[in-house]
């Protein structure tokens, strides 16, 4: 794939996503984001990647929407034009596992991309905020809702009124990331991790991220009654009859 914001590379059966725009922190343009969603969408489509690792430089994973490409859009510009919108959403249609491996600022729009990945792993170096109220706008790409399921109303309420940073030790306390590592282990940690989920049964990884992610769309009764119906229909896969039988005959599993 040949992209002009974006690296990418592929460890085993890993993609890894890399936004490349050095000379605006990787703010998330129009161009980057149409070119994320095709990257993301054909690694979704190819059998031969099992998880995706999104990530971006040492110095940013995203310092938000471009202020300087957004700045002198009107109202009914956006509206018609279905600004952030599907280009956006993208990143929460795909299948497969996607693990934002995050260092430095991850702000607005960045953060909200992290947000909308199934997992973030962070270096000690990153920074996450929504500071948008700065800009005189609120967060446009599901900050407030995300950011609110994740760490509660009045930690919320505090990033995005206040629009202040928080640093990866305060967001893993407050739930926001799954796990804080070193700057220089974060790709190969995040790498690690995609790794053992793509060697997993495709089928049930898929199946566990849409129950997982169901969790936030439902009620409890509706969400368990969802889960169940999965697991019942995990019955049906040759990975369950693998998955079981190597756990008896004490070997390791063959799911690929
Ligand atoms: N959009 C466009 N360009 C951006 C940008 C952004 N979001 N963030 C940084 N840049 C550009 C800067 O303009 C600068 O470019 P020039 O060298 O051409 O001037 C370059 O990246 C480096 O940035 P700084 O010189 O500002 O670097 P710094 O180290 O002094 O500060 C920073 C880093 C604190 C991240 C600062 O750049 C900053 O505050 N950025 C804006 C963060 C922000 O407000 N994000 C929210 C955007 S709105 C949004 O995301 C809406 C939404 O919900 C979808």
């Amino acid at each position: 794939m040949n992209f002009e914001m974006l690296k990418t590379e592929i460890h085993g059966r890993v993609a890894l996503v890399r936004l490349d725009r050095p000379s605006a922190l990787n703010a998330l343009c129009d161009q980057l984001m149409g070119e994320l969603g095709t990257a993301l969408r054909d690694f979704d489509a190819d059998p031969a990647i099992g998880a995706i690792v999104l990530t971006g430089s040492d110095r940013a994973f995203a310092a938000g929407a471009d202020i300087r490409e957004m700045q002198s859009r009107s109202y009914p510009d956006t509206a018609m034009n279905d600004f952030i919108g599907a280009t956006w959403e993208v990143v929460t249609t795909i299948r497969k596992p996607v693990i934002a491996a995050v260092a430095g600022y991850a702000l607005g729009g960045g953060c909200e991309l992290a947000m909308m990945c199934d997992m973030i792993i962070a270096a000690d170096t990153a920074k996450f905020g929504q500071p948008e109220i700065n800009l005189g706008v609120i967060p446009g790409a599901g900050g407030t809702q995300r950011l609110t399921r994740a760490i509660g109303k009045s930690k919320a309420m505090d990033m995005v009124l206040t629009g202040r940073m928080m640093d990866a030790t305060e967001a893993e306390r407050a739930n926001l990331v799954a796990r804080v590592v070193p700057a220089g282990e974060l790709v190969a940690e995040a790498l690690r991790v995609a790794t053992t989920i793509a060697s997993l049964s495709p089928v049930a990884v898929a199946l566990a991220k849409r129950s997982v992610s169901r969790a936030f769309e439902t009620t409890l009764a509706e969400g368990v009654a969802y889960e169940r119906a999965v697991f019942l229909a995990l019955f049906g896969t040759p990975h369950q009859r693998e998955g079981m039988a190597a756990f008896l005959e004490k070997r390791k599993p063959d799911f690929i």
